[in-house]
């Protein structure tokens, strides 16, 4: 299956590093690819199929999206990307709806709504599935690096065939084990907020390698 990436930061090198290492061919997008021609050399000699291309090309490319573009750019970016890319397809949605401010993270978005949703309401004929955004993209493409995986995944969006194609491809790609199905797109709200808990955990720890485990 190929995967486009829109959004060619820190994330999405990460996650279409990884991705391509397991063999599945991505396209990054940037609004500037000439940017990454040094790290696709890098990339490509070991032997992955990564390529780049603007925010358009990359939406092409993909059979399934991940969106991974700072949250006040999201829907310039998906716009740019071109709604005619995005139609029908999966969107799996890392972004955060976040400000900084000294040096503490805030949701932007008001209470009741969320930046999952807002992308959903803007891109109708998308799936979006909002999964993974509270925690650091070294550990999304890799949870055995923290407490040898034992620890969850909570992912929301309308549609339950998109949540089952993300599902599979965070199992077979980066070997999650638990993914819980919050229900719809609203859930979004829940995961963004999560984002500040993490957060100031990570603070707490001195580091981003963490995530959360549901007991009961
Ligand atoms: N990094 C993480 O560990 C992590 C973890 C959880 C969630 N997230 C979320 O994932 C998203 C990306 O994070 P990041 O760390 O990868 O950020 P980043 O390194 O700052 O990269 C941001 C990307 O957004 C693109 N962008 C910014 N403004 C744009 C615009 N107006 N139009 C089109 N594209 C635009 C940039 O594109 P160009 O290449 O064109 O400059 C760049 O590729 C954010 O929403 C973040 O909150 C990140």
């Amino acid at each position: 299956m190929k995967i486009g990436i829109i959004g060619a930061g820190n994330a999405g090198k990460t996650l279409g590093s990884a991705l391509a290492k397991q063999g599945y061919p991505v396209m990054l997008g940037s609004r500037r690819p000439e940017k990454l021609a040094d790290w696709v050399q890098v990339e490509n000699a070991d032997h992955t199929t990564i390529f780049v291309g603007t925010l358009s090309e990359a939406a092409a490319f993909g059979e399934l999206l991940i969106h991974a573009v700072t949250g006040r750019d999201a829907i310039e970016a998906l716009n740019l990307a071109g709604e005619q890319n995005l139609h029908g397809k999966v969107l799996l949605d890392v972004s955060l709806p976040i400000d900084f401010k000294d040096g503490r993270m805030s949701l932007f978005t008001s209470t009741g709504e969320s930046l999952g949703e807002r992308i959903q309401f803007a891109f109708p004929e998308s799936k979006v599935v909002k999964v993974m955004n509270h925690i650091a993209a070294g550990v999304m493409v890799n949870p055995n690096s923290v407490a040898d995986g034992d620890h969850d995944l909570f992912m929301s969006g309308n549609d339950g065939a998109a949540k089952q194609a993300v599902s599979t491809l965070l199992q077979q790609a980066f070997g999650w084990k638990r993914i819980y199905d919050i229900g719809d797109i609203s859930g979004a709200q829940a995961t963004e907020g999560l984002a500040l808990l993490a957060s100031r955990v990570a603070s707490a720890l001195g580091h981003g390698m963490m995530n959360f485990k549901v007991s009961h």
